[in-house]
């Protein structure tokens, strides 16, 4: 069968980020200046601070990979109260969390469609911070509905751009939905980010390089990527990653993502700390990404949403993770960003 895969340009390319997803030495340390260049002309220096409220682990879905996956019966599940979340969001320092990152598991019924949407209003109506939503897939009618509350952003990662290999990970959805639940929260108007797991197994760098120019082609506002990491308590528990003997891939990943997208907004992901402990999200800032995404979740509840072992953070605060951020942001000589920090893609006055 023919895909789009098949013209010569998207040959071009992928053979291009092949190339650099394989550089050693030299060539790599190349391709690390580069994207640490291209971040500085289009980015700039500020380094966003997204704080990110996991509000509920219940999960109706069972991703082979996702320690949360409805099937975990060693979860203890728990869900927070409108009130609560609110508290959390209004102590967000204005001028450094500039966005809240309200995320759960998917499709569960513990925080109604209808209650996200209130609390949305609510936290429009009480603070000044973006809302970013990362809940996974919804019809049109429910992403209008949050949009028509306020909703700036939406993050619903791809996972991966194989259509074969994402349904061997997923037991219950197809990338084709996941796919238009992007197209239709664009069509709404709302700052969509995407992204992918590196290193999930069966991926081969093929797909790595075509996860990457997926990436462009949707011409997203936000990329979040970060390594595969096994979970003890899902069918994947003993599957390696991919690239486990070279984890130089997850930042070489990072670096190419970031020169295919100049003027994304790429975080530094939490599992890059779980993979490089105490250093990955730092090394991840200084090859391509400018978003930090510290965990504003209240200290109860963290022990509780492992997608994956080794999560850093479980142990602090929201102020220990806050002040920890700040100075390892200001140690790379690096500013805090100012604001929500909006897409840089769409002028503003152009979302609805
Ligand atoms: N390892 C790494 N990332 C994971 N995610 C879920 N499970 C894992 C895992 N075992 C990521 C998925 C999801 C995001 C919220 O967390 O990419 O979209
Ligand atoms: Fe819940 Fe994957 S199992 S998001």
């Amino acid at each position: 069968m023919k895909t789009e895969y098949d013209n010569q340009q998207h040959k071009t390319d992928r053979n291009a980020a092949i190339r650099m997803l394989q550089a050693q030495d030299k060539a790599l340390e190349e391709l690390y200046r580069r994207a640490d260049a291209v971040r500085q002309q289009f980015m700039g220096n500020e380094v966003f601070i997204r704080g990110i409220v996991e509000f509920s682990n219940v999960c109706a879905r069972n991703c082979y990979y996702c320690g949360i996956r409805a099937a975990n019966e060693r979860v203890k599940r728990y869900t927070m109260s409108a009130d609560e979340i609110v508290e959390v969001v209004r102590h967000f320092p204005a001028n450094r969390q500039g966005t809240v990152v309200l995320q759960s598991g998917e499709a569960s019924a513990a925080f109604g469609d209808e209650a996200l949407g209130k609390l949305i209003r609510r936290i429009k109506r009480k603070t000044t911070v973006a809302v970013t939503v990362c809940i996974g897939n919804r019809s049109r009618e429910v992403y209008q509905y949050w949009r028509d509350c306020g909703m700036d952003r939406y993050l619903i990662r791809f996972e991966t751009s194989d259509p074969d290999l994402y349904a061997r990970l997923h037991p219950d959805s197809s990338l084709a939905t996941r796919l238009d639940c992007l197209t239709i929260l664009r069509d709404l108007g709302v700052q969509t980010g995407s992204g992918f797991m590196i290193g999930v197994p069966g991926e081969t760098v093929e797909i790595l390089a075509n996860n990457i120019l997926l990436c462009r082609k949707l011409d997203l506002d936000m990329i979040g990527i970060g390594p595969f990491i096994p979970h003890p308590d899902t069918p994947l528990g003993n599957t390696p990653n991919a690239y486990a003997a070279d984890p130089e891939m997850f930042l070489k990943a990072l670096a190419v993502l970031r020169l295919f997208n100049p003027d994304a907004h790429i975080p530094a992901t939490t599992a890059y700390d779980a993979i490089f402990p105490g250093t990955g999200r730092d090394l991840a800032l200084q090859r391509g990404a400018n978003v930090f995404m510290p965990n504003a979740t209240p200290n109860r509840y963290r022990n509780n949403y492992l997608l994956y072992p080794g999560k850093p953070c479980v142990d602090e605060s929201a102020d220990q993770c806050g002040a920890c951020m700040i100075h390892r942001i200001q140690a790379l000589g690096r500013t805090l960003g100012q604001g929500p920090g909006h897409s840089k893609k769409r002028a503003i006055e152009k979302i609805p």
